[in-house]
């Protein structure tokens, strides 16, 4: 899809439809030639303006052929990032059932020029989010009605910032987009060395060191945990590091992303209703190469670094067993009594390892675990960690991203419950209650004392069920990279 700005009368465009927000006070703010019309419209539809409602204005009359589509914005005072995000992805759609390919979204609504930044560079992330479907393999391409072609946004007066503006929103586009690809298409072609080419290809577009270490060279490093997942399956594990450095930077962070190609379960196989789901769960690793996607166009003041654990776990003759005992790359021993509880095993040899590159503000995004999602739903990750302000930072570029996260607690005391009778610790809690948590304080327990970890759980908002704003039933959503990215930005200008 084309983006681009727009200065005149949208009349005199070439789009089909012209988007119109409206706040609830029913202000046409623009003063558009049909303003009497508009009234009567609102009435008739009894359109109050708030988020969620929207209606078309078609038969214009002699003097124009577009239509017109009113999305309610909702309250002036009340407007935020995600209230916006709802409004124009439902606008989005909306388009979309009409098969309208050229569209002007006028934003002179806002009047603001400070705000109107940030406004062009949403409406633009959020359409064409919304916009973009999964049809990589969909092959009958012909006749098929493949959404919005060409977008104009329609401002008071073109500006370098505004330019800005829009380019940004593209980016955070694309890297949210490459994120949700990598989880939507399937384990038979995303599988460890896929994880690891894209890797290498964005470390070769964007000038990033990069290290990918084959099943041998991990078994050197000591790998211990994370091979032990990895050994079942007939695709060969990577482990992946990319490295991004910015000669002006004294900051360094982090980001580990969980990745497992397939997770079946391994020989603690899962039932067979909705394993294929299980395909996401290198989720967490999408979303960390998709804030390194980011980060090369953006090129910030700063340093960050990427680690990926990428294999497969599966039940075969050489799989790891309940029962098993391992030994992490930090020399603790795990004893394995489920073959499920993978992901944590490989990423405490991806924290030990990130640790020892001495990087000490680290970020874990992973889908660790079905009991995050009983608690918190399929919207919202879970957050631990051992830093206070960490997690407050956090919490707040969340607001803006539309990545939601809730604070769980580490309760020591649960430690009780992963205790080992032979090893150091296990893999597994003795009960069911608190499964999220549980796997936190694992992770905690291969983390350092003078290290700040945030560690997100994105097992349920990672995949989506179904349609929600910009995201799409049946496809990966991307969560996390506008987390992180927008994290590591307000880090930068902080510096
Ligand atoms: N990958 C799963 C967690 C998951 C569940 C991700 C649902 C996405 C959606 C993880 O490896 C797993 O299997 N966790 C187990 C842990 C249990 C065996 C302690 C779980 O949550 O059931
Ligand atoms: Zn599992
Ligand atoms: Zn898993």
């Amino acid at each position: 899809m084309k983006v681009e700005l727009y200065e005149r009368d949208p009349f005199v465009s070439d789009a089909e439809v012209i988007v119109l927000g409206v706040y609830d006070d029913l202000k046409v703010e623009w003063q558009m030639p049909f303003g009497d019309l508009f009234k009567r419209k609102i009435e008739q539809y009894e359109f109050k303006g708030k988020v969620g409602e929207s209606f078309f204005v078609t038969n214009l009359g002699e003097r124009t052929d577009k239509e017109i589509l009113i999305v309610g914005l909702g309250n002036r005072k009340d407007v935020n990032f995600n209230s916006l995000r709802s409004s124009f992805s439902l606008a989005t759609r909306k388009l979309q059932e009409k098969f309208v390919k050229k569209a002007i979204f006028d934003l002179r609504f806002e009047s603001e020029v400070q705000k109107m930044s940030e406004l062009i560079s949403l409406v633009v992330e959020t359409l064409l989010l919304t916009n973009t479907k999964f049809r990589k393999y969909k092959t009958k391409k012909e006749k098929q009605y493949e959404g919005l072609k060409e977008v104009y946004i329609g401002v008071e007066r073109i500006s370098k910032d505004f330019k800005k503006a829009l380019n940004f929103g593209i980016i955070v586009a694309d890297s949210v987009i490459f994120a949700r690809n990598l989880v939507t298409m399937p384990s038979n072609e995303v599988t460890p060395k896929y994880l690891a080419d894209e890797a290498l290809k964005l470390s070769k577009k964007y000038n990033f060191k990069i290290k990918v270490l084959n099943e041998k060279e991990c078994e050197k490093m000591g790998m211990g945990a994370f091979l032990a997942v990895a050994k079942g399956s007939n695709n060969p594990p990577r482990f992946i590091h990319i490295s991004y450095k910015h000669p002006k930077a004294k900051e360094r962070i982090g980001i580990i992303g969980k990745g497992l190609t397939f997770d079946s379960g391994g020989i603690s196989l899962k039932p067979a209703e909705g394993m294929g789901a299980m395909k996401g769960d290198m989720a967490g690793a999408a979303a960390a190469l998709g804030v390194m996607k980011a980060i090369g166009e953006i090129k910030p003041v700063m340093n960050v670094d990427m680690v990926v654990a990428a294999c497969e776990n599966m039940p075969s003759g050489s799989s790891y067993k309940p029962g098993d005992v391992v030994k992490s790359m930090s020399g603790k021993t795990i004893e394995v009594q489920n073959t499920d509880a993978e992901g944590r095993l490989t990423l405490a040899d991806a924290l030990t390892y990130i640790q020892k590159e001495n990087i000490k503000t680290i970020i874990d995004l992973a889908t660790l675990t079905g009991a995050c999602v009983v608690a918190l739903g399929t919207d919202i990750a879970g957050i631990m960690g051992n830093d206070k302000k960490l997690i407050e930072d956090l919490k707040k570029v969340s607001e803006e991203t539309g990545d939601k996260i809730w604070e769980l607690p580490l309760e020591e005391g649960y430690m009780r419950f992963i205790k080992s009778d032979i090893a150091d610790i296990c893999n597994i809690s003795k009960v069911r209650w608190g499964g999220a948590i549980t796997a936190g304080l694992f992770l905690k327990f291969f983390v350092e004392e003078n290290v700040r970890w945030a560690h997100l759980d994105i097992a349920g908002p990672s995949f989506r069920e179904d349609d929600l704003n910009e995201n799409h039933r049946g496809e990966g959503s991307g969560f996390g990279v506008r987390l992180l990215l927008k994290y590591i930005l307000k880090k930068e200008k902080a510096s």
